[in-house]
């Protein structure tokens, strides 16, 4: 199979994607999936029927349908882990049955959310108030899946803000919890500690930093805190009551969690109303996923496509340019939910990868990139496939020319980096600038784009909680097929852990002031560095 694509490769080398709608007209449609107020545009890429059809039937042949519904009904196919993988049970429908050891799971995550929405409805009401009246702030102290995935959702949902503000603390370093708690109130401020685990040291370290500092303003801090975690032993502990800790399933992944508890932060700041618009625009997206035939399945064609640039064309880095300002952290939400879970070495048996299983995912909103990274995206020689996402309409009608200026350079970007510019046309406009001879082939150099650059473009209507649930479960099911392609196992991540060892034998090095026995040259220098300077 991947011969086949490789041999199809060699012969699409320095065919022109443009010519490919010189030839046929309606090649956008041909090559576009619709799906409920969303269309993702694969047309500018050398995608071609018999270029699909040989990628279909990759997919078929590693068994994507079968592990598909493999996963949508419990099975254990985290198999490193031996564990089912079932965040999409988070937003099932209410009348789903989903067994895990033959057990229905439903019930437990319909009771959860009644809790949360309890909750989050008494604190946008003001009836659970903090020492000092209603709680005006929350602050979501996680890390990774547990902060990047509700701090995403928040920021994408802000026209829907209408509770407590929402802050998110996650990095270790001291700055973060002090600046943010720097402008809050302890006794109007409910803090949510979320860790699957309940033992991630910058979690922990910055969970203990915010009880210290409530601590010192309310009598009773633990009536402020609230935890998120499948670890309630661990938050009994640690100190916050049963009836404040919201539990989950270790079949919810860290980095696909912002569907259960770990999206309290979102509910508490637009409602549960939306909230469930969010897991419904999620569970919408998982039907079609299930049902949808392949080429006109959007999670599939996004990931074939994808596969196509990465592991075929070899193209190492992928970039998500969203043109929507309130996406801001989606490129960050991705590279966790890509990278972790594709950033693969060996096969689901352990035996070693001879590619690559997963892109570098990188990007920043649109149009600010622009300003900054695509002189390399345009002009360097390494190409870079790039998605571009882009709302029809803002939610601010009264800027509605900004919109428009928006989309245009959206549009434009794309059209650019397939249509480029030839030497000729290079050459044209630098005599009409006034050059000649070789002042004029030096300069027209410099204005050479290569173009024939592959993007796809996901449009929607507008960012609404239903569109943002399913632009994220799309993302989570291209990642799932590619990973399936590959035979790996997308859903654990055992590359975070030997860093996280030894940064442990470290960490008591720094205070002591003597380095581990083991330590080389290098890490011994820079300790010496820093000690010398602490
Ligand atoms: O270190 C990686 C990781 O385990 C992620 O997978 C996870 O999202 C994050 O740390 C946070 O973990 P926890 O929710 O257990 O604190």
């Amino acid at each position: 199979m991947w011969q086949d694509l490789e041999r199809m490769r060699a012969a699409r080398q320095g065919r022109r994607i443009e010519a490919l709608f010189a030839a046929d007209p309606a090649r956008a449609d041909t090559f576009s999936v619709r799906v409920d107020g969303m269309v993702l545009d694969c047309s500018k890429t050398q995608l071609d029927t018999e270029l699909r059809a040989a990628l279909i039937a990759l997919a078929e042949g590693a068994g994507v349908a079968e592990r598909r519904e493999a996963m949508f009904t419990g099975a254990p196919i985290n198999e490193t882990e031996g564990r089912a993988v079932l965040h999409t049970a988070l937003r099932a429908p209410d009348d789903a049955r989903i067994k895990v050891d033959g057990r229905d799971v439903m019930a437990d995550v319909r009771a959860t959310r009644a809790r949360m929405t309890e909750l989050a409805g008494a604190l946008r009401a003001g009836r659970l108030r903090g020492q000092g009246g209603a709680i005006t702030d929350v602050v979501n102290i996680g890390i990774g899946g547990s902060d990047l995935g509700p701090a995403m959702a928040c920021a994408a949902l802000a026209p829907c803000h209408d509770g407590p503000r929402c802050h998110f603390v996650s990095n270790v370093d001291g700055a973060h919890i002090h600046d943010t708690l720097a402008g809050l109130n302890p006794e109007t401020t409910l803090i949510i500690v979320a860790s699957k685990t309940f033992t991630t040291v910058e979690t922990m370290t910055n969970a203990a930093t915010a009880r210290d500092w409530m601590a010192a303003r309310v009598a009773d801090p633990g009536a402020q805190f609230v935890a998120l975690s499948s670890n309630a032993d661990a938050a009994a502990e640690w100190g916050i009551a049963p009836e404040r800790v919201f539990g989950f399933a270790d079949w919810v992944g860290g980095r696909y969690s912002v569907w259960g508890p770990i999206g309290l932060s979102v509910m508490i700041a637009i409602g549960a109303e939306r909230f469930g618009e969010f897991l419904n625009g999620a569970a919408a997206m998982d039907a079609h996923f299930r049902t949808a035939a392949p080429q006109d399945n959007m999670p599939m064609m996004l990931a074939l496509v994808g596969l196509w640039h990465h592991q075929v064309c070899g193209h190492a880095t992928r970039a998500v340019l969203p043109y929507d300002q309130r996406l801001a952290l989606l490129p960050a939400y991705l590279q966790q939910l890509e990278m972790e879970s594709n950033g693969k070495g060996v096969t689901m048996d352990g035996t070693p990868l001879d590619r690559a299983a997963g892109p570098v995912v990188w990007g920043a909103p649109g149009t600010n990139g622009q300003h900054a990274f695509y002189q390399l995206i345009h002009q360097g020689r390494q190409v870079v496939p790039c998605e571009f996402m882009v709302a029809a309409r803002g939610h601010e009608p009264d800027l509605a020319h900004h919109h428009r200026l928006l989309v245009a350079n959206c549009l434009a970007q794309s059209q650019a980096l397939m249509r480029g510019r030839d030497i000729d046309a290079a050459r044209a406009l630098m005599a009409r600038a006034g050059y000649s001879g070789a002042e004029l082939e030096r300069q027209a150099a410099h204005r050479v784009f290569p173009g024939n650059r592959p993007s796809m473009t996901l449009a929607y209507d507008r960012l609404t909680p239903r569109r943002l649930g399913q632009i994220v479960a799309l993302y989570e099911h291209r990642v799932f097929v590619e990973g399936v392609i590959m035979g790996i196992n997308s859903f654990d991540q055992w590359g975070v852990e030997l860093g996280k060892e030894l940064a442990g034998a470290l960490a008591p090095a720094l205070a002591e002031g003597r380095a581990p026995e083991d330590a080389d040259g290098s890490t011994r220098a820079l300790l010496d560095f820093v000690r010398e300077r602490a």
